[in-house]
Protein backbone atom coordinates (compact mmCIF):
# COMPACT_ATOMS: atom_id res chain seq x y z
CA UNK A 1 0.00 0.00 0.00
CA UNK A 2 1.18 3.25 -1.06
CA UNK A 3 0.56 6.78 1.31
CA UNK A 4 1.32 9.88 0.09
CA UNK A 5 0.99 13.22 3.06
CA UNK A 6 1.13 16.75 2.34
CA UNK A 7 -0.07 19.54 4.82
CA UNK A 8 1.20 23.12 3.88
CA UNK A 9 2.57 23.82 7.92
CA UNK A 10 1.96 20.57 10.35
CA UNK A 11 5.42 19.14 11.30
CA UNK A 12 4.93 16.36 8.80
CA UNK A 13 7.48 14.06 10.60
CA UNK A 14 4.82 13.45 13.09
CA UNK A 15 2.00 12.20 10.50
CA UNK A 16 4.35 10.36 8.42
CA UNK A 17 5.36 8.45 11.35
CA UNK A 18 2.59 8.22 12.84
CA UNK A 19 1.22 6.25 9.81
CA UNK A 20 3.96 3.93 9.54
CA UNK A 21 3.84 3.00 12.60
CA UNK A 22 0.00 2.30 12.28
CA UNK A 23 0.96 0.36 8.50
CA UNK A 24 4.23 -0.71 9.07
CA UNK A 25 4.24 -2.56 5.38
CA UNK A 26 3.27 0.39 3.47
CA UNK A 27 5.08 2.89 1.61
CA UNK A 28 4.63 6.17 3.40
CA UNK A 29 5.92 9.66 1.76
CA UNK A 30 5.94 13.05 1.96
CA UNK A 31 4.99 14.60 -1.42
CA UNK A 32 7.14 16.58 -3.42
CA UNK A 33 6.75 18.14 -6.69
CA UNK A 34 9.70 16.66 -7.82
CA UNK A 35 9.03 13.00 -6.14
CA UNK A 36 6.08 12.55 -7.36
CA UNK A 37 5.42 8.72 -6.72
CA UNK A 38 1.91 6.58 -7.84
CA UNK A 39 -0.30 6.50 -4.12
CA UNK A 40 -3.62 4.50 -3.22
CA UNK A 41 -4.37 6.74 -0.51
CA UNK A 42 -3.84 10.65 -0.15
CA UNK A 43 -3.60 12.37 3.44
CA UNK A 44 -4.20 16.18 3.05
CA UNK A 45 -4.63 19.58 3.91
CA UNK A 46 -4.75 22.54 1.13
CA UNK A 47 -2.98 20.33 -1.22
CA UNK A 48 -1.31 21.97 -4.29
CA UNK A 49 -3.28 20.67 -7.24
CA UNK A 50 -0.67 18.67 -8.87
CA UNK A 51 -0.58 16.63 -6.03
CA UNK A 52 -3.95 15.00 -6.91
CA UNK A 53 -4.46 16.07 -10.54
CA UNK A 54 -4.18 12.70 -12.51
CA UNK A 55 -4.46 10.04 -10.05
CA UNK A 56 -7.94 8.76 -11.08
CA UNK A 57 -6.45 5.32 -9.27
CA UNK A 58 -6.51 6.69 -5.90
CA UNK A 59 -8.67 4.70 -3.30
CA UNK A 60 -9.16 7.17 -0.98
CA UNK A 61 -8.50 11.11 -0.15
CA UNK A 62 -8.42 11.80 3.64
CA UNK A 63 -8.91 15.75 4.81
CA UNK A 64 -7.40 16.70 7.72
CA UNK A 65 -9.88 18.58 8.96
CA UNK A 66 -13.97 18.84 9.41
CA UNK A 67 -14.56 21.33 7.01
CA UNK A 68 -13.27 20.22 3.13
CA UNK A 69 -14.80 24.17 1.68
CA UNK A 70 -11.34 24.77 0.34
CA UNK A 71 -10.49 21.42 -1.46
CA UNK A 72 -14.26 22.04 -2.76
CA UNK A 73 -13.59 25.46 -3.81
CA UNK A 74 -10.09 24.34 -5.54
CA UNK A 75 -11.76 20.88 -7.28
CA UNK A 76 -14.61 22.65 -8.90
CA UNK A 77 -11.83 25.13 -10.88
CA UNK A 78 -10.14 21.96 -11.33
CA UNK A 79 -11.98 18.55 -11.46
CA UNK A 80 -9.15 16.46 -12.31
CA UNK A 81 -8.27 16.86 -8.62
CA UNK A 82 -10.41 14.76 -7.70
CA UNK A 83 -12.33 12.30 -9.97
CA UNK A 84 -15.53 11.53 -8.98
CA UNK A 85 -14.98 7.57 -8.39
CA UNK A 86 -12.27 9.02 -5.88
CA UNK A 87 -14.22 8.92 -2.16
CA UNK A 88 -13.30 12.47 -0.23
CA UNK A 89 -13.14 11.32 3.38
CA UNK A 90 -12.96 14.35 6.41
CA UNK A 91 -12.57 14.28 10.41
CA UNK A 92 -15.30 13.66 11.66
CA UNK A 93 -14.85 13.99 15.73
CA UNK A 94 -11.60 13.48 16.69
CA UNK A 95 -11.64 15.53 19.60
CA UNK A 96 -12.85 18.34 17.65
CA UNK A 97 -16.49 18.35 19.70
CA UNK A 98 -14.45 18.76 23.05
CA UNK A 99 -13.08 21.81 22.21
CA UNK A 100 -15.74 23.12 20.00
CA UNK A 101 -17.83 22.41 23.27
CA UNK A 102 -15.29 23.92 25.87
CA UNK A 103 -14.87 27.24 23.42
CA UNK A 104 -18.49 27.68 22.57
CA UNK A 105 -19.48 27.08 26.70
CA UNK A 106 -16.44 30.04 27.54
CA UNK A 107 -17.90 32.37 25.46
CA UNK A 108 -21.97 31.88 26.18
CA UNK A 109 -20.75 31.66 29.42
CA UNK A 110 -18.69 35.31 29.01
CA UNK A 111 -21.44 37.13 27.80
CA UNK A 112 -24.13 35.87 30.23
CA UNK A 113 -22.51 36.49 33.35
CA UNK A 114 -21.17 39.57 32.08
CA UNK A 115 -17.80 39.48 32.59
CA UNK A 116 -16.96 42.34 29.91
CA UNK A 117 -18.41 44.75 31.58
CA UNK A 118 -17.13 44.32 35.39
CA UNK A 119 -13.90 44.40 33.48
CA UNK A 120 -14.89 47.91 32.38
CA UNK A 121 -15.90 48.24 35.86
CA UNK A 122 -12.59 47.47 37.45
CA UNK A 123 -10.92 49.47 34.47
CA UNK A 124 -12.83 52.18 36.50
CA UNK A 125 -12.08 51.04 40.08
CA UNK A 126 -16.10 50.86 40.15
CA UNK A 127 -17.77 47.74 42.65
CA UNK A 128 -21.43 47.21 41.36
CA UNK A 129 -23.59 44.05 40.57
CA UNK A 130 -25.13 43.64 37.14
CA UNK A 131 -28.29 42.26 37.05
CA UNK A 132 -27.65 38.87 35.34
CA UNK A 133 -29.91 37.95 32.09
CA UNK A 134 -32.70 35.38 33.18
CA UNK A 135 -31.36 32.16 32.31
CA UNK A 136 -34.61 30.98 30.57
CA UNK A 137 -34.42 34.46 27.92
CA UNK A 138 -30.81 33.58 26.81
CA UNK A 139 -31.47 31.45 24.50
CA UNK A 140 -28.57 29.98 22.66
CA UNK A 141 -28.91 29.35 18.40
CA UNK A 142 -26.54 26.92 16.86
CA UNK A 143 -26.49 26.84 13.33
CA UNK A 144 -25.48 23.57 11.92
CA UNK A 145 -25.78 20.76 14.20
CA UNK A 146 -23.92 17.76 12.81
CA UNK A 147 -20.89 16.61 14.34
CA UNK A 148 -19.49 19.46 16.03
CA UNK A 149 -22.56 21.32 16.36
CA UNK A 150 -24.84 18.47 17.97
CA UNK A 151 -22.40 17.51 20.77
CA UNK A 152 -22.12 21.52 21.17
CA UNK A 153 -25.99 22.14 21.28
CA UNK A 154 -26.16 19.16 24.11
CA UNK A 155 -23.25 20.50 26.22
CA UNK A 156 -25.08 24.24 26.16
CA UNK A 157 -28.54 22.60 27.17
CA UNK A 158 -26.97 20.79 29.91
CA UNK A 159 -26.07 24.01 31.50
CA UNK A 160 -29.69 24.91 31.76
CA UNK A 161 -29.83 27.74 28.75
CA UNK A 162 -32.81 27.15 26.34
CA UNK A 163 -31.10 25.91 23.13
CA UNK A 164 -32.14 25.37 19.23
CA UNK A 165 -30.29 24.50 16.26
CA UNK A 166 -30.58 25.34 12.38
CA UNK A 167 -29.76 22.20 10.04
CA UNK A 168 -30.73 21.55 6.40
CA UNK A 169 -32.89 18.75 7.58
CA UNK A 170 -35.06 18.41 10.88
CA UNK A 171 -33.09 17.19 14.08
CA UNK A 172 -33.77 15.12 17.31
CA UNK A 173 -31.49 16.40 19.70
CA UNK A 174 -33.36 15.86 23.44
CA UNK A 175 -34.03 19.35 24.96
CA UNK A 176 -33.39 20.84 21.99
CA UNK A 177 -35.78 22.89 19.41
CA UNK A 178 -34.89 21.96 15.84
CA UNK A 179 -35.65 24.67 12.80
CA UNK A 180 -35.16 23.17 9.42
CA UNK A 181 -34.15 24.35 5.80
CA UNK A 182 -34.39 27.91 4.49
CA UNK A 183 -37.97 28.18 5.44
CA UNK A 184 -37.25 27.12 8.74
CA UNK A 185 -34.27 30.29 9.11
CA UNK A 186 -36.46 33.31 10.29
CA UNK A 187 -38.23 31.00 13.05
CA UNK A 188 -34.71 29.81 14.00
CA UNK A 189 -33.64 33.26 14.63
CA UNK A 190 -36.43 34.96 16.07
CA UNK A 191 -35.53 35.44 19.74
CA UNK A 192 -31.99 34.24 19.57
CA UNK A 193 -29.61 35.88 21.80
CA UNK A 194 -26.33 33.62 21.01
CA UNK A 195 -25.44 32.84 17.67
CA UNK A 196 -23.31 30.19 17.34
CA UNK A 197 -21.98 29.25 13.75
CA UNK A 198 -21.22 25.49 13.25
CA UNK A 199 -22.00 25.39 9.53
CA UNK A 200 -20.25 24.05 6.74
CA UNK A 201 -18.76 26.53 3.58
CA UNK A 202 -21.02 26.28 1.09
CA UNK A 203 -22.31 27.87 -2.11
CA UNK A 204 -25.28 27.77 -0.09
CA UNK A 205 -24.27 29.28 3.49
CA UNK A 206 -21.21 31.70 2.35
CA UNK A 207 -22.23 35.41 3.73
CA UNK A 208 -25.10 33.77 5.60
CA UNK A 209 -23.69 35.64 8.55
CA UNK A 210 -25.32 39.35 7.25
CA UNK A 211 -27.21 42.09 8.34
CA UNK A 212 -30.71 40.75 7.16
CA UNK A 213 -29.56 38.01 9.42
CA UNK A 214 -28.12 40.13 12.27
CA UNK A 215 -31.53 42.08 12.12
CA UNK A 216 -33.69 39.08 12.81
CA UNK A 217 -31.73 38.24 16.09
CA UNK A 218 -32.56 39.67 19.29
CA UNK A 219 -31.36 43.42 19.46
CA UNK A 220 -27.84 43.22 21.16
CA UNK A 221 -27.36 39.69 20.54
CA UNK A 222 -24.27 37.80 20.80
CA UNK A 223 -22.29 36.39 17.60
CA UNK A 224 -19.77 33.38 18.24
CA UNK A 225 -18.72 32.46 14.77
CA UNK A 226 -16.13 29.31 14.75
CA UNK A 227 -17.00 27.71 11.67
CA UNK A 228 -15.58 29.83 8.47
CA UNK A 229 -14.52 33.45 7.72
CA UNK A 230 -16.63 33.01 4.80
CA UNK A 231 -19.65 33.16 6.46
CA UNK A 232 -19.17 36.52 7.73
CA UNK A 233 -19.92 39.57 6.20
CA UNK A 234 -17.47 41.30 7.59
CA UNK A 235 -18.82 45.26 7.04
CA UNK A 236 -22.52 44.31 7.82
CA UNK A 237 -20.84 42.69 11.36
CA UNK A 238 -18.96 46.24 12.14
CA UNK A 239 -22.35 47.56 11.02
CA UNK A 240 -24.12 45.76 13.56
CA UNK A 241 -22.33 46.46 16.31
CA UNK A 242 -22.00 50.28 16.01
CA UNK A 243 -25.79 50.25 15.84
CA UNK A 244 -26.00 48.31 19.23
CA UNK A 245 -28.25 45.15 16.97
CA UNK A 246 -25.41 42.87 17.63
CA UNK A 247 -23.51 43.59 20.97
CA UNK A 248 -20.28 41.70 20.68
CA UNK A 249 -18.79 39.03 18.80
CA UNK A 250 -15.98 36.52 19.16
CA UNK A 251 -14.73 35.09 15.92
CA UNK A 252 -12.20 32.32 15.97
CA UNK A 253 -12.12 32.74 12.04
CA UNK A 254 -11.77 35.26 8.94
CA UNK A 255 -11.97 35.89 5.43
CA UNK A 256 -8.44 36.68 5.41
CA UNK A 257 -6.48 34.90 8.31
CA UNK A 258 -5.07 36.12 9.55
CA UNK A 259 -6.29 39.40 8.59
CA UNK A 260 -4.49 42.62 7.29
CA UNK A 261 -2.80 44.55 10.35
CA UNK A 262 -4.92 47.31 9.65
CA UNK A 263 -8.03 45.30 9.77
CA UNK A 264 -10.62 46.41 12.19
CA UNK A 265 -11.60 43.24 13.45
CA UNK A 266 -8.22 43.68 15.44
CA UNK A 267 -9.34 46.42 17.26
CA UNK A 268 -12.77 46.81 16.89
CA UNK A 269 -13.53 47.09 21.40
CA UNK A 270 -16.62 44.42 21.33
CA UNK A 271 -15.01 42.27 19.01
CA UNK A 272 -12.87 38.96 20.40
CA UNK A 273 -10.42 37.26 18.05
CA UNK A 274 -8.71 34.08 18.40
CA UNK A 275 -6.21 32.61 15.46
CA UNK A 276 -8.53 29.76 14.19
CA UNK A 277 -8.35 27.56 17.14
CA UNK A 278 -11.31 26.71 18.90
CA UNK A 279 -11.10 23.00 17.65
CA UNK A 280 -7.70 22.24 16.32
CA UNK A 281 -6.37 18.95 14.38
CA UNK A 282 -5.24 16.59 16.96
CA UNK A 283 -2.90 14.16 15.18
CA UNK A 284 -2.62 10.75 17.01
CA UNK A 285 -6.83 10.60 17.32
CA UNK A 286 -7.20 11.57 13.16
CA UNK A 287 -4.19 8.92 12.33
CA UNK A 288 -6.64 6.50 14.62
CA UNK A 289 -9.20 7.31 12.72
CA UNK A 290 -8.18 7.38 9.11
CA UNK A 291 -6.43 4.14 9.87
CA UNK A 292 -9.71 2.81 10.32
CA UNK A 293 -10.95 3.99 7.22
CA UNK A 294 -8.47 2.78 5.38
CA UNK A 295 -8.71 -0.80 6.62
CA UNK A 296 -12.61 -0.17 6.06
CA UNK A 297 -11.77 0.39 2.35
CA UNK A 298 -9.50 -2.45 2.18
CA UNK A 299 -12.59 -4.92 3.16
CA UNK A 300 -14.59 -3.77 1.18
CA UNK A 301 -16.93 -1.06 3.67
CA UNK A 302 -18.05 2.03 3.44
CA UNK A 303 -15.91 4.43 4.97
CA UNK A 304 -16.77 6.84 7.99
CA UNK A 305 -17.22 11.17 7.02
CA UNK A 306 -17.67 10.10 3.70
CA UNK A 307 -18.06 13.93 1.62
CA UNK A 308 -21.09 14.45 -0.48
CA UNK A 309 -19.49 16.47 -3.30
CA UNK A 310 -23.13 17.57 -4.04
CA UNK A 311 -23.76 18.87 -0.65
CA UNK A 312 -20.27 19.59 -1.08
CA UNK A 313 -20.05 18.64 2.99
P1 LIG B 1 -21.10 18.37 9.81
O1 LIG B 1 -21.14 17.19 10.70
O2 LIG B 1 -21.09 18.16 8.34
O3 LIG B 1 -22.34 19.30 10.22
C1 LIG B 1 -22.76 20.36 9.40
C2 LIG B 1 -24.13 20.82 9.87
O4 LIG B 1 -24.51 21.97 9.11
C3 LIG B 1 -25.21 19.76 9.68
O5 LIG B 1 -26.10 19.78 10.75
C4 LIG B 1 -25.92 20.24 8.40
O6 LIG B 1 -27.28 19.88 8.32
C5 LIG B 1 -25.82 21.74 8.56
N1 LIG B 1 -25.94 22.41 7.26
C6 LIG B 1 -25.15 22.27 6.16
N2 LIG B 1 -25.59 23.02 5.15
C7 LIG B 1 -26.71 23.64 5.60
C8 LIG B 1 -27.63 24.54 5.02
N3 LIG B 1 -27.51 24.96 3.75
N4 LIG B 1 -28.67 24.96 5.79
C9 LIG B 1 -28.83 24.54 7.06
N5 LIG B 1 -27.98 23.69 7.68
C10 LIG B 1 -26.93 23.25 6.95
O7 LIG B 1 -19.82 19.28 10.13
P2 LIG B 1 -18.99 19.36 11.50
O8 LIG B 1 -18.04 18.26 11.58
O9 LIG B 1 -19.95 19.57 12.61
O10 LIG B 1 -18.17 20.71 11.23
C11 LIG B 1 -18.84 21.94 10.98
C12 LIG B 1 -17.85 22.99 10.50
O11 LIG B 1 -17.04 23.45 11.58
C13 LIG B 1 -16.81 22.51 9.48
O12 LIG B 1 -17.35 22.47 8.18
C14 LIG B 1 -15.72 23.56 9.60
O13 LIG B 1 -15.92 24.61 8.69
C15 LIG B 1 -15.91 24.10 11.03
N6 LIG B 1 -14.73 23.81 11.88
C16 LIG B 1 -14.04 24.85 12.42
C17 LIG B 1 -12.97 24.61 13.24
C18 LIG B 1 -12.24 25.73 13.93
O14 LIG B 1 -11.24 25.49 14.60
N7 LIG B 1 -12.72 26.94 13.87
C19 LIG B 1 -12.59 23.29 13.52
C20 LIG B 1 -13.32 22.25 12.95
C21 LIG B 1 -14.41 22.52 12.13
P3 LIG B 1 -27.75 18.34 8.19
O15 LIG B 1 -27.43 17.74 9.56
O16 LIG B 1 -29.20 18.42 7.95
O17 LIG B 1 -26.93 17.74 7.10
C1 LIG C 1 -10.66 23.27 10.87
O1 LIG C 1 -10.99 24.38 10.65
C2 LIG C 1 -11.30 22.10 10.36
O2 LIG C 1 -12.13 22.22 9.45
O3 LIG C 1 -11.03 21.00 10.87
Amino acid sequence: MRIIFYHPTDNAAVWIDGLRQRFPDADIRLWREDVDLPADYAVVWHPPRAMLAGRPGLKGVFALGAGVDALMDQVRLHPDMLPANVPLMRLEDTGMAQQMIEYTVAAVLRYYRRLDEYALQQSLREWRELALPARETFLVGIAGAGVLGGKTAMAVRAMGFPVRCWTRRAKVIPGVASFAGREGLDAFLNGVQVLVNLLPNTPQTTGILNAALFARLNRGAYIINIARGAHMVEDDLLAALAQGQIAAATLDVCRQEPPPRDHPFWTAPRITLTPHIAATTLPSQAMDSIADNIRRIETGQTPLGLVDRLRGY
